[in-house]
């Protein structure tokens, strides 16, 4: 590993990756919500192993983003669907262990995680990975989660002042020499010095946050937001009214980044096909569950469509879901750039099968389409 050292902020990985048209993730491979919410087999589980195979998959593609999922308890159904997930902080310094390329973005409840413990651990992170840390700022909807550690969820309307005070702390440990005291809303501290400082000047910051307050915290705080959408109608509204309040605050090069399922075959007809199945043998329970726990008025949806409802959510909570052959998949990726999207995370029904086409079929077609520049040999930080 290289020597300890701060990296300016213009050196830093995050940046160099920032000049991809795309950059590309995976997320959630810590949780069996990874899998989707049915019963279709998969060579996927929650296991260290396959992580460090997708890992490292991910690396030598060239792919720049690895984040993890943050759930507690499940949602029940026949699946408990992210019912068994990873904590994230030990999962991402295992990750930043044996990778070399993608930045390990952890995915933290803030709500659950001291801000003096973040900012150390992030910090350790940052070495492990030789400045490849960053965080994934989360505030925490679901009551069962919250409700383990004797919590509630903040009303929506304080959720993101607890946020943005949170983060100033961190930041100020990650940049302050001298120890300082906090008096806030939320935290009283004393003496607060973070020692060793992160290697990167300033790790990047994904806030996931769709209501308007969210996303204006996530505009002003964060590198990227992360958002979900059912269709490209609603994403192209979000993503015109994320420009629209990034430069009211300043804050113009905020990136967007999405979820995407691919379901890839050699035919179109076949990649429907297995759609289908998927859909067929979606997790009705867990997907309701899922729905009502989200503030989603599942019972406000006619009956006669309710299925339909539930079976669309099972098949992408959060994902957008890309049908098809490699050419079409790329030409449905190069459409998500053109709607604004600047990273997609990239999820598969059988990582171990299906990813390594990605790489072989996939983002050829997208350099050739200008949406990917070249990977220098997948370099190493
Ligand atoms: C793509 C995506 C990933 C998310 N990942 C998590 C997560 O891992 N854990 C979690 O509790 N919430 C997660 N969330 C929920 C958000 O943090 C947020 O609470 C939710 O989108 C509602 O937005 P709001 O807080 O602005 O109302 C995720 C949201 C999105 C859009």
């Amino acid at each position: 590993m290289a020597g300890f050292g701060r990296i300016q902020r213009e050196q830093s990985a995050f940046v160099r990756y920032r000049q991809q048209p795309m950059m590309f993730g995976v997320f959630g491979t810590n949780s069996s919500g990874s899998a989707g919410i049915h019963t279709v087999p998969s060579s996927f589980d929650v296991s260290w192993d396959q992580s460090v195979t997708i890992a490292k998959m991910a690396d030598d593609m060239g792919f720049e983003l690895f984040m993890p999922l943050s759930r507690w308890r499940g949602f029940g159904g026949q699946t408990d669907y992210a019912g068994e997930t990873y904590e994230t902080l030990t999962y991402m310094a295992g990750i930043a262990a044996v990778t070399h390329r993608v930045l390990t973005i952890v995915t933290l409840h803030l709500p659950l995680v001291h801000p003096t413990l973040a900012a150390k651990a992030i910090a350790t992170i940052d070495h492990i990975s030789n400045g490849r840390g960053g965080i994934n700022a989360v505030m925490g909807w679901y009551k069962a989660d919250m409700a383990m550690f004797g919590l509630s969820p903040h009303a929506p309307e304080d959720r993101y002042v607890y946020g943005a005070e949170w983060l100033e702390i961190v930041q100020r440990l990650w940049s302050e020499d001298e120890p300082f005291d906090h008096d806030g809303r939320y935290f009283h501290l004393q003496g607060c010095i973070g020692k060793p400082k992160p290697i990167q000047a300033r790790p990047p910051i994904i806030s996931a946050a769709m209501s308007p307050a969210g996303v204006r915290f996530a505009t002003q705080k964060a590198d990227f937001t992360f958002a979900s959408f059912q269709g490209y109608d609603k994403l192209r509204d979000h993503s015109r009214n994320l420009r629209t309040v990034a430069a009211e605050v300043g804050n113009p090069d905020v990136g967007l980044v999405c979820t995407a399922l691919v379901i890839c075959r050699d035919t179109e007809d076949e990649a429907k096909r297995f759609h289908r199945h998927l859909r067929d043998n979606a997790d009705l329970v867990a997907a309701r569950n899922l729905s009502i726990q989200s503030g989603v008025d599942v019972d406000g949806v006619p009956p006669e469509k309710q299925e339909e409802f539930l079976r669309d959510m099972a098949m992408s909570p959060g994902n957008i879901t890309l049908v098809g052959t490699a050419e079409q998949i790329a030409e449905q990726i190069s459409e998500l750039r053109a709607c604004g999207v600047d990273a997609l995370f990239i999820g598969f029904h059988d990582y171990l099968g299906e990813m390594p086409q990605f790489g072989d079929r996939i983002m050829p077609l997208l350099e050739q389409m200008g949406v990917r520049l070249p990977v220098e040999a997948a370099p190493r930080v």
